[in-house]
């Protein structure tokens, strides 16, 4: 154990993801085990500057590791994208003489943790925490899985009222910049068609597909779209295929932040506890600006400018195997 890591500090940031009150729970509850003074800060980086810290104890983070959002809260904040934001956001942390600091969070966040680790030199561990499951360094991020469990729930059930109006639904699923959950959740409800921000999909070669499908008289479909979806969102779409397909009787659905709540899966609540307590470890071996993540399996490390910087590829396997069962 490091000497000079004594006092610690979490914080959740972003869009919250289910599963990042288990990862706080481990985080703090691997701290007192190693008999640091631990604090939870409000809020983000909203909260760091305006010093909400508050002590957390192991009673702290009782009966939570089940529930979804986050019990520190979160927030995007405009103040610490400045220069002098970050500076009050370290006087706060020096007048608590914190030694290191974890962050669970995605892109965001840690863009912001690789700024400020450069400005002001304070050991930072980032946990990936986001639905979105787009961070390089880790196979998956807290959040995902629950996500795409929620989006299926909800797609089995349009499918139900697809099935019995014969008709052609789009949903549209989160993920801003990738198609991680578009990808998984089409996989997983059977979806006739999966439109990513990766693969570009044009609206005519959608149309070829779903013509095919008319030929053969598939009575209904469903179409997912990634919010990044770089040809139209859901609505664009319906309504372009609509133009050609007259006869159609199409619904959109978007199904929204429902995505982000709820209990977290039982793989989201082990992969949040390994990784808080893999940045408790690693805040105590040096490490410093850094990511942990899980990557076949195995605990790493991953340098955060890395982090931020490299794209994880979608998988041409999946995208392939989602054609080949959809057709
Ligand atoms: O990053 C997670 C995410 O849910 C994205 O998939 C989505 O684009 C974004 O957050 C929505 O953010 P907000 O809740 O601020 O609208």
């Amino acid at each position: 154990m490091s000497k000079d890591i004594k006092t610690i500090a979490v914080f959740t940031s972003g869009g919250d993801a289910p599963g990042m009150n288990a990862c706080v729970r481990a985080v703090v509850r691997t701290a007192r085990y190693h008999k640091l003074m631990i604090y939870g800060i409000k809020n983000g980086y909203e909260g760091m500057i305006k010093g909400e810290l508050e002590p957390l104890f192991n009673e702290s983070v009782a009966n939570i590791i089940h529930r979804g959002g986050t019990i520190l809260r979160t927030a995007r904040s405009e103040e610490f994208r400045t220069k002098e934001g970050r500076k009050k956001a370290a006087d706060q942390l020096h007048a608590y003489d914190i030694d290191g600091v974890i962050a669970i969070g995605g892109n965001g966040t840690f863009t912001g943790a690789n700024i400020f680790y450069k400005e002001h030199g304070i050991p930072f561990v980032g946990v990936p925490g986001t639905i979105d499951n787009d961070l390089f360094g880790t196979d998956y991020t807290i959040g995902f899985d629950t996500a795409v469990n929620t989006a299926i729930e909800a797609i089995d059930k349009i499918r139900d009222t697809a099935d019995s109006h014969n008709r052609l639904f789009f949903i549209e699923v989160m993920g801003r910049d990738a198609g991680y959950i578009a990808l998984n959740s089409g996989i997983g409800s059977g979806a006739g068609n999966i439109l990513l921000p990766e693969t570009n999909t044009t609206v005519e070669e959608l149309i070829e597909v779903l013509d095919k499908g008319a030929k053969r008289k598939k009575l209904f479909n469903i179409v997912i779209v990634a919010e990044g979806n770089k040809n139209g969102n859901a609505f664009d779409i319906a309504k372009a295929v609509n133009k050609k397909f007259k006869h159609y009787d199409t619904r959109v659905t978007n199904l929204g932040h429902i995505q982000r709540g709820g209990s977290p899966t039982c793989h989201d609540r082990v992969l949040a506890s390994r990784l808080g307590y893999a940045a408790v470890e690693g805040l105590l071996g040096g490490k410093e600006n850094t990511m942990v993540g899980v990557v076949n399996d195995k605990l790493e490390y991953t340098d955060l400018a890395v982090a931020i910087k490299k794209h994880k590829p979608l998988g041409d396997d999946l995208i392939k195997l989602s054609r080949i069962l959809s057709s």
